[in-house]
């Protein structure tokens, strides 16, 4: 074989079954390689070429994860329109399915959750090419007993996809200048990371073990949902806005993935945990303090020791955008005594937020929500390492630990896994649009970090589209159509 990335990871040493041997052409897009496969929405049929389980790095660790599908409409290979878009200006629709931190094959064309057509289907009808990339996850676990999916090999993974796909620019239809990622839960945390961290050299070592092809890794825009990200912050985060919330209906590890149905079992915090919550709050807002944020209105965002200020405003800002958007919808808000109205164009705001936050958005995880004092969370699950299940990833979760040998990931790979990172790094290319998610009642993470998240981009100058929609909890592609729209409005 000829392989001038010489890999040297114990784990891929031929003993794992799904482990290939790779030539120096493994990373060529093979354009006869291809199954037809008709692709139908709201009862139109069109003809699609399916290539599918294309490996698309040089020496994968783990193929049933680290392949991706890649789906073209037949209209491309007859010099045919759709939707505006030809076979070279076509852009490049980039989903994937990872839920939980979990291990996520890529997608494929099929129904969502909702039992309409997913967003693979519903892209090519709006004439994008589909390219799905899988990624490995926290469980991976070899038969030697090695972990090889802990952080940060799913953004690694993402990354040589993204490469690969502009490697074979010039013989794939698609603009890979214009690749448009899409990700919810962990998923859209990988979709902001992408947008982030392109072509930073961080990830550098990482793609060159695994054989990424040699390639721009930046991509055009992202489109994420309710990113599960800015995790070192997220535990000070989720208290800033629900220490006082003492209910909770919470889930287990396992169903940490938005995409498994949830089973919650209510409980109250503990005298420990509510102590635990007033000490993460008083974190919150040196951290917040130091972003040295601008506010939609031009304002600095600020807040006080007692977590109140223009950040917490400009939070109830996005909060009250949504109830008016769902109001002008149509939507029945008069069972809601949180709520009240004033004469405006936008009559509805939150005039309780604390009820609000009880009644409405709710609990659903214990402090510290993502570095939990016994390792028992999904994202300690993510920041161990080869050798260690669980580790914790922040400084408070290290001294509070009640875990007997309790160990704590490298500085460098929590970086690696929050795109907060970068996006001051002038080496890292940022995508331009931003698209981003977060339900009003979705209780998953705390609303300040798609908050701090979407307001740093605008700051940037980042073109960012950000909005909390009413009544949707966690999960994504519930506004495919609206998803589609803004990406023609960026991409045409
Ligand atoms: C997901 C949800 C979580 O609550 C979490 O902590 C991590 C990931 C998810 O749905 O992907």
């Amino acid at each position: 074989t000829v392989n001038n990335n010489p890999v040297n990871i114990s784990i891929i040493d031929g003993k794992l079954p799904t482990v290939t041997t790779s030539t120096a052409n493994a990373l060529q897009f093979d354009v006869n390689n291809y199954k037809p496969l008709d692709v139908t929405v709201d009862n139109q049929t069109i003809k699609v070429r399916a290539y599918e389980n294309i490996a698309y790095v040089a020496n994968p660790v783990d193929t049933a994860y680290q392949s991706m599908n890649i789906y073209i409409p037949e209209s491309y290979f007859e010099d045919k329109s759709i939707n505006g878009y030809t076979a070279a200006t076509a852009p490049i629709f980039m989903p994937n399915a990872v839920g939980g931190y979990m291990p996520a094959k890529p997608m494929t064309v099929g129904v969502g959750r909702d039992g309409k057509p997913n967003s693979v289907a519903q892209a090519l009808h709006r004439g994008m090419i589909v390219a799905s990339a899988g990624a490995r996850g926290r469980t991976l676990k070899s038969e030697q007993g090695e972990y090889y999916g802990k952080a940060p090999a799913a953004i690694v993974d993402l990354k040589a996809a993204v490469r690969y796909l502009k490697a074979n620019d010039g013989v794939m239809a698609g603009d890979a200048g214009k690749i448009i990622v899409n990700g919810t839960s962990a998923g859209g945390a990988m979709t902001a990371l992408l947008g982030a961290t392109g072509d930073s050299a961080d990830y550098e070592p990482y793609l060159q073990k695994l054989g990424a092809a040699k390639a721009s890794d930046s991509v055009f825009a992202v489109s994420s949902y309710c990113p599960i990200t800015n995790l070192e912050h997220a535990d000070m985060a989720y208290e800033w806005q629900l220490a006082d919330v003492v209910d909770y209906k919470k889930m287990s590890i396992s169903m940490l993935d938005y995409n498994v149905k949830r089973e919650l079992v209510p409980g109250t915090l503990t005298d420990g945990e509510k102590q635990t919550a007033q000490a993460l709050k008083q974190d919150f807002p040196s951290y917040v303090n130091g972003l040295k944020l601008i506010g939609h209105d031009g304002k600095l965002l600020t807040l006080d020791k007692d977590g109140n200020g223009s950040f917490k405003d400009e939070v109830l800002y996005h909060l009250n955008k949504s109830v008016n958007t769902a109001h002008k919808q149509g939507v029945d808000l008069s069972s809601y005594a949180f709520l009240a109205q004033k004469k405006s164009a936008e009559p509805y705001y939150i005039a309780d937020y604390s009820e609000f936050l009880k009644a409405y958005t709710g609990r659903s995880k214990t402090p510290p929500a993502f570095d939990a004092l016994d390792l028992s969370a999904g994202e300690n699950n993510l920041f161990g390492d080869n050798a260690t299940d669980n580790r914790h990833f922040t400084a408070f979760g290290v001294k509070h630990s009640t875990a007997t040998d309790a160990k704590v990931a490298d500085a460098q790979t929590v970086k690696l896994m929050n795109p907060m990172a970068y996006l001051d790094d002038k080496t890292a290319n940022t995508a331009l649009h931003w698209r981003i998610r977060h339900g009003a009642k979705d209780s998953d993470i705390g609303f300040a970090i798609p908050v701090i998240l979407a307001t740093k981009l605008a700051n940037q100058g980042k073109n960012v589209d950000f909005a909390m929609p009413w009544d949707k909890g966690h999960g994504g592609d519930y506004d495919l159509d609206e998803l589609f729209a803004w990406v023609d409005s960026v991409a045409k």
